[in-house]
């Protein structure tokens, strides 16, 4: 007998970002994130558990996936295991709807599908609480893909305590997400490998000090819609999460050149009098936030970037849930 399930979940982007932790094993959080779920950025994953395998196997994209990648999953795939107290193996087939090397495939979307579709094939009924504390220990970010729409990650001291839960769903406002895929040559160092690092930059100290007044502040804007001061703020917090970044031991430099272009390009456009703004990840690409109605318009001039290999327009989206 097997036990199968599907399950969609989307990547998610943050305006208050998770950047450094506390408890590196439970990947518990410094500080609080806020984000929201992307319409177009999302895996598919069907986990089916059966007697006859003798070891996990995965595919990732149609390709069988080996070695540390696939460690990670098999020993993520052994706590689920511990909690059904089965031995069963599994095979697990994921996709992105997104090529691999454009920086989007994302290890929140992956790790959130991964663990709504293996506890529900093992009959876990667990709640969205559980289940985004079971995505956070996959992979950090990951918790926050789990509930619908406008999300905060709470830190806490305790694994318990750190989920991430819905503040609005994805009808509360209109905004977008329209980010601009661009060139990238290198391949960047891992979000694992950078959140190790926070402590040796001189201004990680100063960043968490902010970080409570700011948090209050994001979620009144999200809640008032008050699309400029949220803007502002977020925009702020990612220029302070790359100050971190390059002022880490070894520097961190995720912008290219391209980056660069298209910031200077959002600054010259909000003078013209077009209300966008932009946040960045560990990686070159933008993500220009802007309402909704401004979203076409903005991803035509996007196109027109040198450099802009790609431009991909996301609503707010419902959170993780079977197929
Ligand atoms: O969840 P991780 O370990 O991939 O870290 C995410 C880090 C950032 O994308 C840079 C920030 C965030 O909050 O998503």
């Amino acid at each position: 007998m097997t036990q199968k399930a599907t399950a969609w979940a989307p990547a998610n982007i943050a305006f208050i970002k998770f950047w450094g932790k506390r408890d590196e094993k439970l990947r518990l959080p410094m500080n609080s994130s806020v984000s929201f779920n992307l319409s177009n950025v999302f895996t598919v994953t069907t986990v089916e558990f059966d007697k006859n395998l003798v070891d996990d196997e995965v595919k990732l994209d149609g390709k069988i996936v080996d070695g540390k990648e696939k460690d990670r999953i098999t020993k993520y795939l052994d706590k689920i295991r511990n909690i059904a107290r089965v031995s069963t193996r599994a095979k697990v087939e994921s996709k992105n709807n997104f090529p691999v090397g454009t920086g989007m495939a994302s290890s929140a979307s992956g790790f959130a599908a991964l663990s709504l579709a293996a506890s529900s094939a093992l009959g876990l009924r667990l709640n969205k609480r559980k289940l985004s504390i079971l995505a956070r220990i996959g992979s950090g970010s990951a918790c926050r893909s789990i509930p619908d729409g406008w999300v905060e990650w709470k830190e806490a001291g305790t694994s318990e305590g750190s989920y991430a839960y819905s503040m609005y769903s994805q009808r509360h406002w209109g905004v977008c997400d329209v980010v601009a895929i661009v060139e990238s040559t290198k391949k960047s160092v891992s979000s694992t490998e950078g959140h190790a690092l926070v402590e040796s930059s001189p201004f990680y100290k100063c960043r968490i000090g902010g970080m409570r007044k700011k948090l209050k502040m994001i979620k009144k804007a999200i809640g008032e819609k008050k699309f400029s001061k949220f803007g502002e703020i977020l925009e702020a917090e990612a220029i302070n999460m790359h100050t971190v970044m390059m002022t880490s031991e070894p520097a961190l430099i995720y912008w290219t050149p391209e980056t660069l272009r298209i910031i200077l390009k959002i600054k010259e456009w909000r003078e013209r009098g077009l209300e966008v703004y932009f946040t960045i990840d560990a990686g070159p690409n933008v993500h220009v936030i802007c309402l909704e109605k401004d979203a076409r318009k903005i991803e035509r001039l996007l196109r027109t970037i040198e450099g802009v290999k790609m431009v991909v327009v996301n609503q707010v989206a419902r959170g993780t849930h079977l197929v």
